[in-house]
């Protein structure tokens, strides 16, 4: 009996995927079909598949072609199942022509001529036209976007806008894109917007933007009033849009494995969530210079609360911030306590103190750790009371990550995926809530001392809001 065995992801099941099927199967007695599984995808760089595993799957097994179907879910696996099924021929689609002549090795390898003008990308294409961002803001992190926005299809990075039109010039040479001057010409020229300006200036423009009947895609934090991130969410869902907080962690595989695992009931009851983030800034940086709303926790509190908000709940019987002010009154090093029903967090973060990056989520079984940059997870440990007895999970984490959080933004415009239970809005909410909280208290102490934020001048409202030398990070 001669064994054939193939592969490939079989996305929205098209006419290319039968003639493959077809014509495998013929070259043999026995097709063995291998699926990929949804982590081994996005592992190899493809976000955007729509077709659950399971449908995928009943896709081939609907063919009648497959005597077996197996999955396939990581590099190398290939070899071992050639080896393991006793496969005679591996046989693939032309356009990988050459790619897997190693497996010559083990058995005959047979490159099928791909059927012409079919594949899942154009129909994903098809399905969901590729939206064109505008990005409002030139900073650092705006470059890192476009960057990352170009591994994922179905977006096309189209213009930007700041009101230093220098800055937004400068930002398009580099970047090959538009620059507007006139907010209203930018917003004519784009389907969704990412919005990478100060702090104090997303409230605005979220507002514009979803006016102009765009969809949303903000950098943390989103806003820094509850009452705020209450009305743009509601106003989104009014207007049948989507709103999307932008921390990374919160879309990326590792970060989302390790919620997974911690709430698997391994380590027992969670207990206590422990994280900290430092990143040392220069003196002389914006963020520990903007006396309105610079500081450590309007910067990096939104990575250090995300575990804390999504293992400990969002009601708290206590909440406490401690600072180490720098000699501007903005905190250098802020500890946010928390106490809730179910045990106590403590979320740490710091741009003039450094200290040791890493998750720690304790339970009544055992602990979970990630070490720095566990912000960007890729590797995390479960140990047990028995010090020997240690599990060791790891992800592949790419790039700089952006890329899970705008496909994930980009399957929900689609409707293809329900992925807004990474970061809900009613964490993104409460995190505005403790944002907001955190600069009053951090008003009314440095009040007390003489100085305060400048937090009541409105910056907050408006679409022509000036900013410039915005990094972010
Ligand atoms: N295939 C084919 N003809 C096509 C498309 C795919 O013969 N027009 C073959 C591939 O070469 C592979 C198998 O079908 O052997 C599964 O391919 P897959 O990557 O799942 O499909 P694509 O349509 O190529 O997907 P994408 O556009 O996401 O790359």
């Amino acid at each position: 009996m001669i064994k054939v065995i193939t592969y490939g992801t079989f996305d929205l099941f098209h006419e290319g995927h039968y003639r493959l099927l077809q014509r495998a199967k013929a070259l043999g007695d026995y097709l063995i079909v291998g699926v990929t599984t949804e982590a081994y995808d996005k592992a190899r760089g493809k976000l955007n598949v729509v077709d659950s595993l399971v449908t995928r799957i009943e896709n081939v097994k609907k063919t009648g072609f497959a005597d077996e179907i197996i999955i396939e879910e990581s590099y190398g696996q290939k070899v071992n199942d050639i080896r393991k099924f006793h496969a005679d021929i591996f046989a693939i689609g032309s356009d990988w022509a050459g790619s897997f002549d190693y497996l010559r090795d083990y058995c005959r390898v047979v490159y099928l001529e791909r059927t012409k003008n079919i594949s899942s990308t154009m129909l994903r294409e098809k399905n969901s036209p590729i939206q064109r961002v505008g990005i409002i803001g030139t900073g650092r992190v705006a470059g890192r976007f476009i960057q990352e926005a170009k591994l994922v299809s179905g977006i096309s990075p189209q213009g930007v806008y700041n009101p230093h039109t220098d800055s937004a010039f400068l930002f398009a040479q580099r970047w090959g894109v538009n620059a507007y001057e006139d907010i209203e010409d930018f917003y004519k020229m784009i389907d969704i917007v990412y919005i990478a300006s100060p702090h104090e200036t997303h409230y605005g423009y979220i507002k514009s933007s979803l006016e102009h009947g765009k969809h949303v895609l903000c950098e943390k934090p989103m806003v820094l009033k509850r009452a705020q991130a209450e009305e743009m969410f509601q106003y989104a869902k009014e207007q049948k849009l989507i709103l999307f907080e932008g921390i990374k962690t919160a879309y990326c595989p590792g970060f989302n494995q390790l919620l997974g695992v911690a709430c698997s009931g391994i380590i027992g009851s969670i207990r206590n969530v422990e994280a900290c983030f430092t990143k040392l800034e220069h003196k002389d940086a914006r963020e520990l210079n903007d006396q309105a709303y610079g500081g450590s926790f309007t910067e990096l509190g939104s990575y250090v609360m995300l575990p804390v908000l999504k293992l400990m709940g969002q009601t708290f019987a206590d909440l406490r911030f401690d600072v180490i002010p720098g000699g501007n009154g903005l905190d250098l090093f802020t500890k946010v306590s928390i106490t809730c029903p179910a045990g106590i967090g403590t979320a740490t973060c710091g741009l003039g103190v450094k200290s040791e990056g890493r998750l720690l989520i304790a339970g009544t079984k055992g602990y979970i750790v990630a070490e720095a940059p566990w912000w960007k997870t890729s590797y995390f440990e479960v140990h047990f009371e028995n010090a020997e007895k240690i599990e060791k999970y790891s992800e592949v984490f790419l790039g700089d990550g952006m890329r899970y959080e705008i496909s994930d933004f980009l399957s929900v415009i689609s409707g293809n995926n329900q992925n807004e239970f990474k970061l809900t809005s009613q964490e993104s909410i409460a995190l505005a809530g403790i944002m907001e909280r955190f600069l009053e208290e951090q008003n009314r102490t440095e009040k007390s001392r003489g100085g305060g934020r400048d937090i009541y001048a409105d910056k907050t409202t408006g679409t022509s809001i000036s900013f410039d030398h915005y990094t972010g990070i």
